[in-house]
């Protein structure tokens, strides 16, 4: 297996936080294998893990045991390769939309391009997700769902080689998600980009993933089950709708989540 079959790579991780009620075990025995280009989603019930597997390949967390890879180097910290979208929407609440993303830009492009091509990228990260209107408002003036799409925009105007987005589309209205899946299908097929996504939308998981990695309920999370979603791409959603393939897909996820590892509401 070469490093373009294992190019993000998680290898017996075990993950536990120390608490005041003890040592917590959130995740053990991760293993996953990522190849470039792939599309993976992870699905799980609310507390399970996957935010934590998803910092661990952002290199914001480091296991206590076990190795992560990316592009055949051990992961020892953030980097420009991997682009993050976090949970909660986290800007810096001194700059403007613009700023925000512009930061990003300049960290990754500006050592070799003009400042009007950085400026050009911003602009087009904030059309992309419609939010032109938006330049120069500051993160207190903007919804919820609009700092979210601020967010997906500063990570993809990096364009690293690895995206690791956590549910990007959750607080967004049905449109605004849709049209940004879309896109995402785009920019992920002309960009190559390897995409390790958390979701609780299963509809999400299958329309965009190559693989649906489900986890089991924590503590002490594992791998549970991955689902290989083999339809053809590019994928339309309304052609989808009456795909067979795509229903039978959709319940093995569903299976698993509200059959095999039914969670009691809390
Ligand atoms: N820094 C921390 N210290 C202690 N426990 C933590 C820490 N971070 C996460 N946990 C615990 O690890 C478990 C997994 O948390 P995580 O945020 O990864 O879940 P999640 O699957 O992303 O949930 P959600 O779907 O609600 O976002 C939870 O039980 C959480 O309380
Ligand atoms: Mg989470």
């Amino acid at each position: 297996m070469n490093t373009l079959q294992k190019y993000v790579l998680a290898e017996n991780v075990h993950m536990s936080f120390d608490t005041k009620q003890g040592k917590f075990v959130a995740l053990e025995n991760i293993n996953l294998k990522i190849s470039k280009g792939e599309f993976i989603t992870l699905i799980g019930h609310s507390g399970c893990g996957k935010s934590t597997l998803l910092n661990l390949f952002a290199g914001l967390l480091s296991p206590t045991s076990g190795f992560m890879f990316c592009a055949g180097r051990e992961i020892a910290g953030p980097g420009p390769d991997r682009g993050v979208v976090f949970q909660n929407h986290s800007l810096l609440p001194w700059l403007t939309c613009f700023g925000n993303i512009h930061l990003a830009v300049e960290r990754v492009f500006g050592a070799t391009e003009s400042p009007l091509q950085l400026k050009q990228r911003t602009l087009e990260a904030l059309a992309l997700v419609h939010l032109s209107h938006a330049t120069d408002k500051y993160p207190h003036e903007i919804s919820g769902g609009m700092k979210q799409r601020v967010g997906i925009a500063r990570a993809l105007s990096m364009q690293p080689n690895v995206l690791l987005m956590d549910e990007p589309f959750g607080a967004l209205d049905a449109l605004t998600r849709a049209h940004l899946q879309d896109e995402l299908m785009k920019i992920v097929t002309a960009t190559q980009s390897t995409v390790v996504m958390v979701t609780h939308d299963v509809d999400e998981a299958v329309l965009l993933s190559d693989r649906i990695v489900m986890m089991t309920n924590g503590p002490a999370a594992t791998i549970g089950s991955i689902v290989e979603v083999d339809l053809p791409r590019p994928r339309d959603r309304m052609a989808l709708a009456n795909n067979t393939r795509y229903h039978s897909l959709r319940s093995e996820v569903l299976k698993f989540l509200y059959q095999k590892h039914a969670k009691a509401a809390a």
